[in-house]
């Protein structure tokens, strides 16, 4: 045993993992072996979640099957609709996604089993029914009705469908899909070890992935997305992105989606997401947000070396999708449900209570002295 300290567990390894595979080295990704680009342009969401929650691509058979459960399960219980209506407005959409993910763990009797039987149909659950529940909040809080899922659309156009009544031109809706599949999965970031920590105790797999939405919500991790987009609104036109940055940099404010624990030479990730981030801006015939990103991007490395992770370019990408900003981090969590819940599932497999230690720097031994006498 070591007296060591390492602050935020850096470079400490805790498990073995079958999932991912983070490679900075190599500017690389994998899941369960494949390359996240080539995931990206050649399988469809469906296809990358039931790999990561099974190990395996699909073949046909198995993913006609898998898309049938997950539009079997999108309805939401008139219980969950009326909670969703009676929340107030003003409630930040993490806030209410970690609620949701709870409500569904009272609503189901079989919250405390977990077999992995059981845990696979509760999978399924909570990666079916939190886009509805997310959507119908997103249409509440505007004063619109909720809109019911409908069980011939993909997942992607389903969420779509369900936020706004109609489903975008399909290069919309596959930089969406794109977007999910970069959000799926990325090892032991700081949500993901949360839900193990969680599983860890034998507790449930609702309550580890509410713990785990509660995670991703911080700045420093999942909320970075919404954060990139409230710079963007602040910076505003392309030609005030220079000037904003050096007096961020000045004032040694920390620039949001810029930066990361692992990946120290560029994330591997973006070079995909920035040109489905083209692709979008082109279609809405909008390249303002894109113009400010390039410069953004280009001092950055210019004057810290320091470069853009997944939340930078997905951020203004929504945004021109239509989602409101405070949605973002929703979204990523209806993507990262599919790796969460992997990581719960090889938690159970091969338990062991994570419990670490601490070095304590308190006060020496005391007496205590009676209330009186204090
Ligand atoms: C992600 C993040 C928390 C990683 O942190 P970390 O591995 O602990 O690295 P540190 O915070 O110690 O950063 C190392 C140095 O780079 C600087 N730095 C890191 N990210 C920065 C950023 N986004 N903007 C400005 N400076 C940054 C730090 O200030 C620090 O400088 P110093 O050595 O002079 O003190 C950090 O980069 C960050 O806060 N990024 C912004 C939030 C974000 O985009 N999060 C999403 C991550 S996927």
């Amino acid at each position: 045993m070591t007296d060591e300290i390492k602050k935020g567990l850096l470079g400490i390894v805790v498990d073995e993992t079958t999932i991912s595979q983070v490679m900075p080295e190599i500017n690389s990704l994998t899941y369960r072996g494949y390359a996240v680009q080539d995931l990206c342009e050649m399988c469809s969401f469906e296809e990358v979640a039931y790999l990561i929650l099974n190990g395996n691509l699909p073949n046909g058979i198995q993913l006609n099957k898998f898309k049938k459960e997950e539009k079997e399960n999108r309805n939401i219980t008139t219980n969950m609709r009326e909670i969703i209506k009676h929340i107030p407005k003003k409630a930040h959409p993490m806030d209410v996604s970690r609620t949701i993910v709870s409500v569904m763990g009272l609503e189901d009797k079989d919250t405390s089993d977990n077999s992995p039987k059981a845990n696979m149909r509760k999978i399924m659950k909570i990666f079916a029914k939190t886009p509805t529940a997310i959507a119908a909040f997103f249409r509440i809080r505007k004063g619109k009705k909720i809109i019911k899922p409908k069980k011939e659309l993909s997942f992607s156009e389903n969420f779509f469908y369900m936020c706004f009544g109609k489903i975008p031109q399909k290069e919309i809706v596959k930089a969406f899909d794109v977007s999910l599949i970069l959000y799926a999965e990325h090892s032991f970031n700081v949500s993901t070890f949360t839900a193990r920590t969680i599983t860890s105790s034998l507790s449930d797999i609702y309550s580890a992935i509410t713990g785990a939405i509660a995670s991703l919500k911080g700045p420093l991790h999942g909320g970075a997305n919404e954060e990139v987009m409230n710079m963007m609104k602040k910076i505003k036109t392309p030609n005030k992105a220079k000037s904003w940055l050096i007096d961020n940099l000045n004032k040694k404010q920390v620039v949001m989606g810029f930066g990361h624990r692992v990946y120290k030479s560029g994330d591997s990730r973006v070079p995909t997401m920035k040109k489905y981030f083209l692709k979008v801006s082109k279609l809405k015939k909008d390249k303002n947000l894109y113009k400010i990103s390039e410069i953004i991007e280009k001092e950055m490395i210019e004057k810290k070396n320091i470069h853009p992770n997944l939340d930078f370019p997905t951020g203004p990408t929504y945004h021109l999708m239509g989602f409101d900003t405070d949605f973002f981090t929703p979204i990523f969590v209806i993507a990262r449900i599919t790796g969460w819940s992997a990581h719960i599932i090889e938690q159970y497999a091969s338990n062991k209570l994570i419990r670490p230690l601490s070095k304590y720097k308190g006060s020496d031994h005391r007496k205590v002295v009676l209330l009186n006498q204090r």
